[in-house]
């Protein structure tokens, strides 16, 4: 069924493990998430990046998820991510989003306090949670600023006044990973995140995810991270998939044998991160 992510984050949290949250761009792409999320029976958060919205329309992508988590068994969450003001957060409840985040990151910690308490006010109001984030997850978001390393690491001072003061129901924090692909060597300040997460109940979520060592990941959960957002590493694959395929003389008859393959392999990697992130099974 379609749930909202405080069903899911917060259970996650309290029990050590994280939820997956996958993004998607396309039919194929949410197929390939519950396929994965059915077979490890584990609860799945999808998500949508607010700017895929002059691709395919948040309206459009949002209705083919709610129309397949009906039919799932374990639990899903249409989510908004990165939504950039009020206005994109409202756009998703408006499309039976059930879930949204704001993000204020790039603004003055005052001024990302107030945007998030709005989007928290409107949609409290029908009873969606709402993720915030706080220190700057730098990196290629949306892939147009590949050479920018704009990483700003969250501070506890800040992240605590965040927190008390914005009402959000989970947090993004920067603890060292990076949107993308990384042009350094990944680490993680554990230590860091391990003091947010004794002053900081909520579920703490993990952005730039992909091509972070699975070591790094393991102790990140350990400590506090509930939701764990994968999307370059899926959209890669599928890339490399086609290509190979293409590469070694597969011959298409229908349109759709182009790509079949490279959906199989995506619902695999989600089952190898579900199981990774503790979740296989939580259902
Ligand atoms: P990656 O592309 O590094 O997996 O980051 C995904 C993300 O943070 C989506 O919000
Ligand atoms: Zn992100
Ligand atoms: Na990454």
């Amino acid at each position: 069924p379609l749930v909202t992510s405080k069903e899911v984050l917060s259970k996650a949290r309290e029990q050590g493990y994280a939820v997956g949250a996958f993004n998607v761009f396309n039919l194929e792409s949410v197929k390939a998430v519950i396929a994965a999320a059915e077979k490890e029976n584990a609860p799945v958060m999808i998500q949508v990046w607010s700017g895929l919205d002059t691709y395919v329309g948040l309206d459009v992508l949002g209705a083919i998820v709610q129309c397949e988590a009906k039919k799932a068994k374990v639990p899903v969450v249409l989510h908004l991510d990165h939504g950039m003001s009020p206005e994109h957060a409202a756009i998703g409840i408006r499309n039976g989003f059930t879930s949204v985040m704001i993000d204020g990151s790039s603004l003055p910690l005052e001024d990302n306090i107030a945007i998030t308490r709005d989007v928290v006010r409107i949609a409290h109001a029908v009873g969606l949670p709402v993720e915030g984030e706080i220190g700057h997850v730098g990196g290629e978001e949306g892939g147009d600023n590949a050479d920018v390393d704009d990483m700003i690491e969250t501070s506890i001072e800040d992240a605590v006044e965040f927190y008390q003061r914005s009402g959000v129901d989970s947090l993004a924090v920067s603890i060292g990973t990076s949107h993308g692909k990384y042009n350094h060597e990944p680490r993680l300040n554990i230590a860091l995140l391990s003091e947010i997460a004794k002053q900081i109940p909520i579920p703490l979520v993990l952005h730039g995810s992909s091509y972070t060592p699975e070591d790094m990941i393991r102790e990140a959960i350990g400590q506090g991270i509930a939701k764990i957002n994968v999307a370059t590493e899926m959209s890669d694959a599928i890339i490399e998939r086609t290509t190979q395929a293409i590469q070694q003389g597969l011959q298409a008859k229908y349109v759709n044998d182009l790509t079949y393959g490279a959906y199989a392999l995506m619902t695999e990697k989600i089952i190898h991160k579900m199981r990774l992130f503790g979740s296989s099974g939580k259902a």
